[in-house]
């Protein structure tokens, strides 16, 4: 059966791509997202998140007359649900309600012969046990009466676009005719493999696939911290191993963010509570680093000492702060009492959520004690260094990326701490012991 119309449930970091891309793969998408702010930037031809290139896609979505906008569900071939799935914070399980919702929506719409794709990432077994009984509650049964498929997405922010046509995606059908289904309508503009699979299946390769991720950075973490305590430089100690054939040891950092690495290892863990021990510890060791990276920062200066933070985002060029581990780093340095300037160029003002106020550069860095590196943004790394010796005061700056040249800040007179580096004062038992030694 083909598929001419799509209702696309979720006009986030992926829905909007997506629904443009099909769009301009000729099909009728209705984009459907009840956010007044979704809704008034799209409105006014604005794409609503912060994406290279997506206005350009966005643009010629609506002007090609294919993409519009509106805030119900209506009719269509097929449906998409792109909603966000998020952590309960209570109890680090997956929040379904958003997908529910979207589920309840779509139901008096529905009609025979339909497609639904569930596209948000999701516990193994949500769209057999918890998506089709509520879909079967229309009158129409997924897989006899309607196709019902799971394609989840593993696009990289800062490269959807490219992603969502290059990548090699997953279409996990209820029944083998829902995946090739889905497959197919795909195919309208994926350049990558097709690779059909059952729904769980298609649920579990995605939540693996970014556990997989989690493990890898907390072991590098873990390797960071051990490097502290001995006198190592991890960087280097990393540069060494990676020369191994079978070895790549990835970069440590302030912790793990943005809302699928921080949150879908816990999916699984909630899955198999009592078999996921490596899983949990990994969260744990990820979770810990902004405490660290505090912790670092006293070691330099006390409070309530004036402290520019740069960056705010989970990652480098990217304007989403969704479970940043520099936010939290942040939060904990406010808490601690330090007077926290945030400066983040990708990062609207007005994010709600920051803990102290988001300055330009130069107002964040004036007469500010220490620095504290927390993102890797281009702009930080080009920082002009004659300017900012002349604003900070305490030319004190801790690197938690290492991603600042080190020689040219020594050479203008700043005392330079890297995160995983044993530059840190040592325990004072360790100490003694080399002492005695
Ligand atoms: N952002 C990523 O890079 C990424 C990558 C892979 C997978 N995912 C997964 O994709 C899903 C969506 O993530 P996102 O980043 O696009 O989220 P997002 O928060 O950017 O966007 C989700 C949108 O859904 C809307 N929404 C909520 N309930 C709705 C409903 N009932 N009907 C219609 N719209 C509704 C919200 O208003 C919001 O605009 C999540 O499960 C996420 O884990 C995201």
């Amino acid at each position: 059966m083909s598929t001419n119309s799509i209702c696309l449930l979720g006009l986030g970091y992926i829905g909007l791509p997506t629904g443009s891309m099909f769009a301009l793969a000729g099909k009728t998408v209705i984009g459907v997202d009840p956010s007044p702010r979704v809704q008034a930037a799209l409105s006014s031809g604005v794409a609503s998140i912060d994406e290279p290139e997506l206005q350009t896609l966005v643009t010629a979505a609506i002007n090609s007359g294919r993409l519009r906008v509106q805030t119900r569900p209506e009719l269509a071939d097929a449906f998409i649900i792109a909603v966000p799935t998020p952590l309960d914070p209570t109890t680090n399980r997956a929040d379904l309600s958003f997908v529910k919702q979207a589920a309840w929506d779509i139901v008096p719409v529905l009609r025979r012969g339909n497609l639904v794709v569930l596209e948000s990432t999701v516990p193994p077994g949500t769209t057999r046990d918890v998506l089709a009984p509520i879909l079967a509650e229309s009158g129409l049964m997924p897989g006899r009466d309607i196709c019902l498929a799971h394609c989840p997405e593993r696009v990289l922010p800062g490269r959807i676009l490219v992603e969502l046509e290059q990548n090699d995606r997953l279409a996990g059908g209820f029944t083998p005719a829902c995946a090739e289904r889905a497959a197919d309508l795909y195919q309208a503009f994926v350049k990558g493999a097709i690779m059909r699979t059952d729904a769980t299946t298609a649920e579990m390769v995605k939540v693996m696939e970014n556990t997989f991720r989690d493990v890898n950075v907390a072991l590098a973490n873990e390797f960071a911290l051990i490097a502290e305590r001995i006198g190592v430089d991890v960087w280097e100690a990393i540069r060494l191993a990676n020369h191994h054939p079978r070895v790549n040891v990835l970069r440590p950092g302030p912790g793990v963010g943005g809302h699928c690495i921080a949150v879908d290892p816990w999916f699984l863990v909630e899955s198999a509570p009592e078999g996921t021990r490596l899983i949990r510890a990994a969260r744990e060791v990820n979770d810990a680093m902004p405490e660290h990276v505090v912790g670092r920062l006293a070691a330099l200066v006390s409070p309530p000492a004036p402290i520019a933070l740069l960056g705010v985002t989970y990652k480098a060029e990217v304007d989403d702060v969704r479970e940043s581990p520099a936010l939290r780093v942040a939060e904990l340095a406010v808490e601690r009492g330090y007077a926290v300037r945030l400066c983040d160029p990708h990062v609207k003002p007005g994010t709600p959520g920051l803990p102290a106020p988001l300055l330009p550069l130069e107002q964040a860095l004036r007469d500010a004690e220490a620095v504290v590196l927390l993102v890797d943004h281009r702009a930080f790394q080009e920082v002009d260094v004659d300017l900012a010796a002349a604003l900070v005061s305490g030319k004190r700056v801790l690197d938690a990326r290492n991603a600042l040249d080190r020689a040219r800040w020594q050479a203008h007179g700043f005392e330079v701490s890297l995160l995983g580096s044993g530059d840190s004062p040592r325990p004072a038992g360790r100490r003694t012991e080399r002492a005695r030694a």
